[in-house]
């Protein structure tokens, strides 16, 4: 093998008459945009197609799955989603507070995240600090003497934009990637007692914190015996929601490789759920990954199999051929984006250690996208996948631009799915023509596409008194808002 690709490698170049330059190869059957004008101060307006055919359409996979052609065709459409994962550390070093987040953009928001305790299953708050008890003053965070009787930080803000968006619905996130390390989910939940701990608090968090549902985040079920643990686990939530409100919704972040889909018994999980969100990104990364790759693409690279480890479309026609009503599965797109240092592009070799540092290692919010002026950004509509490279610095950065998040809505659209989500909302650009999540549910039809579902706003039980009996006296909204749609 080795030496077969190495003569191919030496070969190649007097095969085609010349060294191929960087450039080229990687921009390869891809329309290349030179960058927006917003992105940096030496870009230059309009579209450049560089060596090659520009990808249509056709070119594409073909669906597995017929869409169903309308909405009222019994699919249970009545709308699209829109969810946007809201971090609560992101008051810190991000300084986005939730008065900053276009919430009439949602249809759900998600707090994220909760954890579990090992010993009894029971959910608590990684940061009450953040969730309940700062106030978002307009010189920033401000700090009252804790009161346990009242909700303030973010659990009082989002109250607060359910009563301004009645469409809108808040949901309380447990796990994540880092609460679900270490395989911790597969080792605790493996017994009734630690589940029915874990649904019964996570339940009374949505009463408390007058929220709209449970989205349940773990990464991954390791075994088949851990998949069916999760599946016993929604069933618990589901029965503990019921007894609060059959109208309060549950969910899942659910992966898309191949290896971890398969542990799941797909449809057990479904009937507890009202709709599931496909982790379509991190798909290749500077931590985890061979080559400098695609980290959200939707089809996989033929030319170059190296620059897509994953694919959305192999993951959607899993869930979809194992049953799952497309209505209920909403695609996830990044706002942020995956960066590889030191490397001729993508399919090749990189090394970590050349990248700029983001938020964490290789991570950079999309707002800061891209990082260098002189850098090209690539718009790959075949594989429905974007990003940046710059021969200088040598770093190629993975991440979605305006026009593949619209691109990415269209699929949606095209294929019957049931709506979009953010991973995550701090990390969007200000102006209507940059945001990620704007461009989306403009394509979508605006906000009268949306689902519509009216939220709860009475919590007779709730443990704070502020939620209990709600007086509408909050910190008011000081941003731009965007045209509603
Ligand atoms: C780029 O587009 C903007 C907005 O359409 C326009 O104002 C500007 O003159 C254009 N710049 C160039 C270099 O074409
Ligand atoms: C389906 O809906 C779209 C847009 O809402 C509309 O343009 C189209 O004509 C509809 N198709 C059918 C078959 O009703
Ligand atoms: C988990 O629950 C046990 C038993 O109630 C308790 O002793 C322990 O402190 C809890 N752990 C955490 C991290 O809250
Ligand atoms: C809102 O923000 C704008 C721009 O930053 C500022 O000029 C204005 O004074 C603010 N208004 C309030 C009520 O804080």
């Amino acid at each position: 093998m080795y030496s077969i690709f190495s003569i191919l490698l030496a070969v190649l170049p007097f095969v085609s008459g010349a060294a191929i330059p960087v450039n080229e190869q990687l921009y390869r059957n891809v329309v290349v945009t030179v960058t927006e004008r917003q992105y940096g101060p030496s870009g230059t307006n309009g579209t450049a197609t560089a060596g090659g055919p520009v990808a249509t359409p056709s070119d594409r996979a073909p669906p597995m799955y017929k869409p169903p052609s309308n909405t009222t065709k019994g699919d249970g459409f009545t709308g699209y989603r829109s969810i946007g994962y809201l971090v609560d550390w992101g008051i810190y070093g991000r300084k986005f507070f939730p008065p900053m987040l276009r919430a009439d953009q949602f249809t759900h928001i998600m707090l994220s995240f909760l954890n579990f305790n090992v010993t009894t299953g029971e959910v608590f708050m990684t940061d009450p600090a953040a969730d309940v008890q700062v106030k978002f003053g307009t010189a920033g965070l401000e700090w009252p003497t804790p009161d346990p009787k009242v909700a303030n930080g973010i659990v009082e803000q989002m109250f607060l934009m359910k009563h301004q968006y009645r469409n809108l619905k808040t949901m309380l996130s447990i796990g994540g990637w880092t609460y679900s390390s270490e395989g911790k989910y597969n080792k605790y939940l493996k017994t009734p007692e630690s589940r029915a701990g874990f649904a019964k608090t996570a339940a009374k968090f949505v009463n408390d914190f007058g929220m709209d549902g449970i989205d349940v985040d773990w990464e991954y079920p390791d075994t088949p015996e851990d998949g069916l643990n999760l599946a016993d686990l929604l069933r618990r939530c589901r029965e503990e929601l019921n007894k609060l409100d059959p109208k309060f919704e549950l969910s899942i972040a659910a992966p898309c490789g191949p290896k971890n889909i398969v542990n799941l018994p797909i449809m057990e999980i479904d009937k507890h759920l009202d709709f599931w969100n496909l982790m379509a990104y991190d798909f290749a990364g500077s931590g985890f990954s061979e080559f400098a790759g695609h980290m959200s693409n939707f089809y996989p690279s033929t030319d170059d199999p190296k620059s897509t480890p994953f694919s959305y479309v192999a993951a959607l026609d899993t869930y979809l051929a194992a049953g799952v009503n497309p209505r209920k599965i909403n695609t996830g797109m990044p706002i942020y984006g995956r960066s590889f240092g030191g490397t001729d592009g993508l399919g090749k070799s990189f090394s970590v250690d050349q990248t700029p540092k983001g938020w964490e290692p290789g991570a950079h919010d999309y707002k800061s996208l891209p990082l260098h002026a002189g850098d090209v950004v690539f718009e790959d509509e075949k594989l429905l996948a974007s990003g940046s490279y710059n021969p200088e610095t040598r770093v190629l950065v993975s991440y979605d631009t305006p026009k593949m998040a619209r691109l990415k809505a269209q699929f949606i659209m095209d294929r019957g799915l049931g709506g979009a989500f953010w991973w995550e909302t701090s990390a969007d650009r200000d102006t209507a023509e940059s945001n990620l999540v704007q461009n989306v549910i403009k394509t979508f039809g605006g906000q009268k596409s949306f689902q519509q579902k009216e939220n709860r706003l009475d919590y007779p039980e709730s443990k704070y008194d502020n939620i209990k009996s709600w007086s509408g006296e909050s910190v008011k909204w000081n941003r731009t808002e965007f045209e509603q749609i």
